[in-house]
């Protein structure tokens, strides 16, 4: 996605997450293709004090804060509730649904500032939407739902200040989230429970990324765009 809104002609680029080594060789790769400023920051979501002060930084290195894209998250797959360890679970809240919102909270208090208004996309899931089978999830299922009602109530409180918030559902897709031994057999199933028979590419949720931080879709917000193979159709 950022090397989408790159190739659109995004003017600088920050990327947040907790990954050194990949966040620096991703940063690189694009500042080197698009020849535009391009910076990686560590920083864990869960961390409030971190995540604004990382905000900051970035509004002070690169100019401005003017699109905020949200997708850090983990997945607990094949957990079932009777059993689920609580601290699991208050983990994965805190990181999917607390994350997403201190990285809002932080970024739209500078677009606030900033008076220019802004674009905030947040990474759902149709699992928001439906619930995942045979796989047992309940906590992460109840995570995506929490982001995408909070995506609507920052859209409604914030549309005042022009700052549009739009989150991106996907269903299954192939990407390292599910590119583990433990889910090999189920992702025959989903394939076989997609009408298009087949995951998400890693590319296939780009066009909507630039589709909404950009101002082909300055009359959205409160949106959740569910793309899926299908997958909920039915
Ligand atoms: N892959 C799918 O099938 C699928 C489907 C629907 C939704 N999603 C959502 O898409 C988003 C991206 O997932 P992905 O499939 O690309 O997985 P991924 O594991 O490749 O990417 C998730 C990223 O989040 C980062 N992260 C995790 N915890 C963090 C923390 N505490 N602070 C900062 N960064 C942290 C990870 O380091 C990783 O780079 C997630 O929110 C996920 O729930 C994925």
């Amino acid at each position: 996605m950022s090397e989408a809104l790159c190739e659109v002609g995004c003017k600088a680029i920050a990327i947040m997450d907790v990954l050194q080594e990949h966040g620096d060789s991703a940063a690189l790769e694009l500042n080197k293709k698009y020849n535009i400023p391009a910076a990686f920051y560590k920083v864990d979501v869960r961390d409030a004090e971190a995540v604004k002060e990382v905000m900051t930084s970035i509004a002070a290195d690169l100019g401005s804060v003017d699109v905020l894209l949200c997708s850090a998250g983990i997945a607990d797959s094949n957990m079932p509730a009777e059993t689920y360890d609580i601290e699991r679970f208050r983990r994965l809240i805190d990181i999917n649904l607390t994350g997403t919102f201190l990285c809002a909270q932080s970024a739209g208090q500078i677009m606030i500032k900033q008076g220019n208004g802004g674009s905030i996309i947040f990474i759902g899931s149709m699992s928001g939407h439906i619930v995942n089978w045979p796989q047992e999830q309940s906590c992460y299922n109840a995570s995506k739902a929490g982001v995408i009602q909070l995506g609507k109530s920052l859209a409604a409180e914030w549309s005042k200040y022009n700052i549009r918030v739009n989150s991106i559902s996907p269903g299954y897709m192939d990407t390292a989230l599910n590119r583990v031994p433990a889910l090999e057999a189920q992702k025959k199933l989903w394939c076989s429970r997609t009408p298009m028979n087949r995951l998400g590419n890693v590319d296939e949720l780009n066009s909507t990324a630039v589709f909404l931080a950009s101002n082909a879709s300055t009359f959205m917000t409160g949106s959740d765009i569910i793309i899926d193979g299908g997958y909920c159709c039915w």
